[in-house]
């Protein structure tokens, strides 16, 4: 018997500004710092820049009729900060405005609701200068950016996410430095994270203003850690390791505060607080978007100071070395609705990149396609069980420019060709069309 899920259940696909859309430096958009950053030789696997990525800039129509063949209800993508204020704050771009307007008039046209991220990473460049996220001038450069944007679009997007992954524009990119903007200090990092979630607080209702009626939330990306063996040592490695990467993001936008435990062990480098964020921070939501992929296995190495070594199984896994862990997502989704109350959730990204090939004008994912059927299948029990999931976006519609791997890790449902950008519905497309079709996971 096929898993049938609620009607009005929401099937998306989701993507992201820089990773789709190329025209890098058309209509007046300006520099942001992935731009900056894939200019930096050996940042990028491939050598690539976000020029031409899938050329969705120009593409739209086409790739909005694709995502009308795949049967989705909703579509997950997100705003150019640098398209609709190249400096950061100042000036206004009416031509960025006006190209989201085209797209979301399009998605409306098509009967897609437009689900969008207001923050996928792609910070302008000029902000950076002065000190990017670690600097409060940034959170209002974001609020500006924010209020022009949901004043021009929210009378038509009634679905709002602050940020991406806290995680990634934080610790990521400031702290293990492998995405932009590429640096390697924690103390930084931690007051980047602290400035995102103000952001965050700040944001939801200047987004209420100006776009009556919406539903407003934030997408984390959240791994559920696991210690690799029984040892006491090990064990308190994965609870570390949930503390800093989930905890960390989760609790205080649920008005927790930060984890006590993880505070400490992070010394010196915890970040400056002042009166008032922690309440900003945990302003009431709608719902909360939940990013997942894969699992952590947490070992201590027991050598002085204890280094947690986050591992990945050897086997079982999708083409980048991550495994395929479906359990996780259980245990996230009933560990977040038995500890936090969120009145909706979302899987805002899930998916799986294998090294896709084209063969006599076809893709044959059939490992695509068992990742995302094992992680839906567990989904509708969930929600009898009372957790309140209210749709599943699959990343990603199409094959893109994924970030510091270039075009190398391929995630779409649809293949793109970079070479000539000929869009191909690989097999795991179709199966989803199905899915989405019948509401219910398919054979
Ligand atoms: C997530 C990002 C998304 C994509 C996937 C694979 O961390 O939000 O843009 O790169 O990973």
């Amino acid at each position: 018997m096929a898993a049938a899920f609620p009607s009005g259940f929401l099937w998306g696909a989701a993507t992201a500004s820089f990773q789709i859309e190329g025209a890098t430096r058309e209509d007046g958009r300006g520099e942001s710092i992935w731009d900056r950053f894939a200019a930096t030789p050996g940042k990028i696997l491939t050598g690539e820049t976000g020029d031409p990525a899938s050329d969705s800039y120009h593409r739209y129509p086409e790739d909005i009729a694709l995502m009308g063949q795949l049967g989705l209800n909703a579509y997950r993508f997100s705003i150019a900060w640098p398209r609709i204020v190249p400096d950061g704050d100042g000036a206004v771009n009416p031509k960025g405005l006006d190209y989201y307007d085209r797209v979301v008039d399009a998605l409306l046209a098509a009967n897609i609701r437009p689900f969008v991220t207001l923050y996928h990473w792609d910070l302008p460049q000029a902000l950076q200068d002065r000190g990017g996220w670690a600097g409060r001038a940034t959170i209002d450069a974001y609020l500006g950016y924010v209020e022009v944007t949901v004043k021009r679009l929210g009378d038509r997007v009634k679905d709002w996410m602050t940020h991406n992954e806290p995680w990634c524009i934080s610790i990521l990119s400031h702290e293990i430095g492998e995405h932009a903007p590429g640096l390697k200090d924690t103390k930084i990092a931690l007051q980047a994270a602290h400035n995102v979630l103000l952001s965050h607080g700040l944001a939801v209702p200047i987004i209420r203003q100006n776009s009556p009626g919406a539903q407003v939330g934030i997408v984390l990306n959240l791994t559920p850690s696991y210690p690799a063996t029984d040892a006491e040592a090990d064990r308190r490695a994965a609870h570390m390791y949930h503390a800093k990467f989930n905890l960390w993001f989760i609790d205080p936008i649920s008005g927790k505060g930060y984890p006590q435990d993880a505070w400490q062990d992070y010394g010196p480098n915890a970040p400056d607080i002042a009166p008032g964020d922690m309440a900003t921070m945990a302003v009431p939501i709608d719902f909360l978007g939940v990013n997942y992929y894969s699992r952590a296995i947490c070992h201590d190495e027991s050598a002085p100071g204890g280094a947690i070594i986050h591992r990945r199984n050897p086997v079982n896994m999708m083409a980048r070395g991550w495994e395929i862990w479906p359990q996780a997502l259980v245990d996230l989704l009933t560990w977040i609705h038995r500890d936090y109350a969120f009145p909706a959730l979302m899987i805002t990204e899930n998916g799986a990149t294998y090294d896709d090939v084209v063969w006599e004008g076809q893709v044959h994912d059939l490992a695509r396609i068992d990742y995302i059927k094992q992680h839906l299948k567990a989904l509708p029990g969930l929600i009898e069980a009372g957790v309140p999931l209210k749709g599943y976006f699959c990343w990603s519609l199409l094959d893109n420019f994924e970030w510091a791997m270039g075009t190398r890790d391929r995630f779409g449902l649809i293949y793109t060709d970079f070479g000539t950008q000929q869009r191909i519905v690989k097999d795991s497309g179709r199966w989803f069309s199905r899915v989405t079709r019948a509401n219910a996971v398919v054979d």
